[in-house]
């Protein structure tokens, strides 16, 4: 029988990417995937023994296929020219200037992306749209490949867009819940989605591919993560509404979720929710609604993310106030920097919204993250090297000491009690010494029963 896809493409070697090829080469050995991108550094690291970024899993996999059926190149013409599958997973950031500035996405790397395979391809390929990308952005990436096209050459363009959760990304894509593949009515049209639908039947079951039209497929994923991060908004709204009234946000969390029309996920009250995803894409959502002249769809969305900074800066407010209302020149030790657990990620992290809350107070930080690089939590807090109010700790026993008050931003494993011995931490402490648990995560009883004031999320101390 006929192999439709024989060699890939993937341009990005980014978070989505890299581990989507990765577990693509490992159940596709029939496959050869090379993964391009123009940042020779995170190619070079792709190529090392220290992965551009951290993924529980993706070592093992990456070190079983590279260089097998999985290669990482920054010499992109030729790897174009030989795929039959091109992905493009480029960033799509929000727009920081002109029009649209600071809502509407950047679609300028896609576009880029769309013009050197227009310039270098002499064959026929299927280009599919992996990036998270406004509704109708295959329309904008057919026209510039026409306009551009060589003779005899013809494309055709599906919407794959990408569901896997950063710290989770190899089991969701091993495991997903399922696959989306838009694209044209045509019989070519057909004949693509059929192909790339054979590329993820290695390994996921027919019946999670769901085919659909291509603008069905692009707002599809942006109405998912708007209404992933809604739900979490709407918790932490419920959470302020507990702390103001001695309800507890997580057993009214735990009433909700066994309904089994809401079900249990996604109901954690947090400081906030963060990621490079969430708000970039509601604010593509609120954009693009607004585009449409429908405003009363833009304001509602926009409340989402509304909600998410209210949260933010009710936890710093929080803090200060517990502290009997001044933190000016105290000593608070920040337990988590990444936006979640399992990631090295501070892309939108909540945590730097409270650590520049507090810098603002006039605290010194004593930060400490298992993952994320000290350069990098240095340059989220707009500083070029450590100063006198911001030390980085690599041992959290360290960050807590001659402290007023443990923060905790990321809801680490090993920040749990029976990992950690808060007792230690406690004793080397100045007094009263507080416990800000901006994950609900830590044992909050314990904690007290050592000595700690605890202050939590939808929780009134
Ligand atoms: P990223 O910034 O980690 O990676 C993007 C990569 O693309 C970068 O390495 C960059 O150098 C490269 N690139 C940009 N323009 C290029 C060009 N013209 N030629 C070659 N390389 C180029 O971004 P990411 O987190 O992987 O996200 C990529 C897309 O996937 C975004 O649209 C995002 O919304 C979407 N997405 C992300 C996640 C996630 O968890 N991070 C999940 C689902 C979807
Ligand atoms: C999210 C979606 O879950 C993915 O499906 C999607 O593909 C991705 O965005 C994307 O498009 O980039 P991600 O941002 O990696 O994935 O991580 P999430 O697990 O969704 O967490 C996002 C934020 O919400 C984190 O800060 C997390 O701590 C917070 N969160 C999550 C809560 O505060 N409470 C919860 O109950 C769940």
């Amino acid at each position: 029988a006929e192999i439709p896809v024989r060699k890939i493409c993937c341009i990005g070697a980014g978070y989505v990417g890299g581990p989507t090829c990765s577990v693509l080469a490992l159940n596709c050995p029939d496959i050869q995937v090379t993964v391009v991108d123009r940042n020779e550094l995170r190619i070079n690291q792709w190529n090392s023994e220290k992965l551009p970024i951290y993924e529980p899993g993706l070592e093992e996999i990456v070190k079983q296929c590279r260089g097998k059926n999985l290669f990482f190149s920054t010499d992109m013409a030729p790897a174009l020219k030989e795929a039959d599958l091109i992905f493009i997973s480029v960033n799509t950031p929000t727009k920081t200037f002109g029009l649209g500035k600071g809502r509407a996405a950047d679609l300028k790397f896609v576009e880029s992306c769309a013009r050197l395979i227009a310039e270098v391809c002499d064959r026929s390929k299927i280009v599919v749209e992996k990036s998270t990308v406004p509704v109708r952005s295959a329309a904008s990436i057919i026209n510039v490949l026409k306009a551009n096209t060589k003779p005899g050459v013809s494309y055709q363009v599906l919407s794959n867009p990408e569901f896997l959760a950063e710290g989770t990304a190899v089991n969701d894509l091993t495991n997903p819940d399922r696959v989306l593949i838009g694209g044209e009515e045509s019989e070519e049209g057909k004949k693509a989605i059929s192909a790339l639908s054979w590329v993820y039947r290695h390994w996921i079951l027919a019946d999670k591919i769901i085919e659909m039209n291509t603008w069905s497929s692009e707002l599809s994923k942006l109405a998912a993560n708007a209404f992933l991060a809604q739900r979490i908004s709407s918790i932490n709204a419920i959470s302020a509404v507990c702390e103001a009234t001695g309800a507890d946000v997580s057993e009214v969390a735990k009433a909700i979720g066994l309904d089994s029309r809401l079900g249990p996920k996604f109901l954690q009250a947090s400081v906030g929710w963060g990621g490079s995803c969430f708000q970039k894409d509601i604010l593509n959502l609120v954009y693009i609604s607004e585009s449409l002249n429908l405003t009363s769809v833009a304001a509602y969305w926009q409340q989402v993310i509304d909600m998410n900074e209210y949260q933010k800066s009710r936890f710093g407010e929080r803090i200060v106030q517990s502290m009997f209302n001044t933190i000016t020149d105290k000593h608070i030790a920040i337990l988590g920097f990444a936006f979640k657990k399992n990631t090295g990620d501070t892309r939108e992290s909540p945590a730097i919204h409270v650590a520049k809350h507090l810098l603002e107070e006039g605290a010194s930080l004593h930060i400490f993250d298992p993952k994320v690089e000290k350069a990098q939590i240095l340059l989220d807090l707009d500083q070029s090297d450590e100063e006198s109010n911001i030390s980085i700790h690599t041992d959290p026993y360290e960050a807590a000491k001659g402290t007023h008050a443990l923060v905790v931003c990321t809801e680490w494993d090993q920040f749990i009690v029976n990992t950690y011995d808060y007792q230690r931490m406690y004793n080397s402490m100045l007094k009263p010494a507080f416990v800000f648990d901006g994950r609900k995560i830590l044992d909050h009883s314990a904690l007290a029963k050592i000595g700690f004031h605890v202050e939590t999320i939808g929780k009134r101390h």
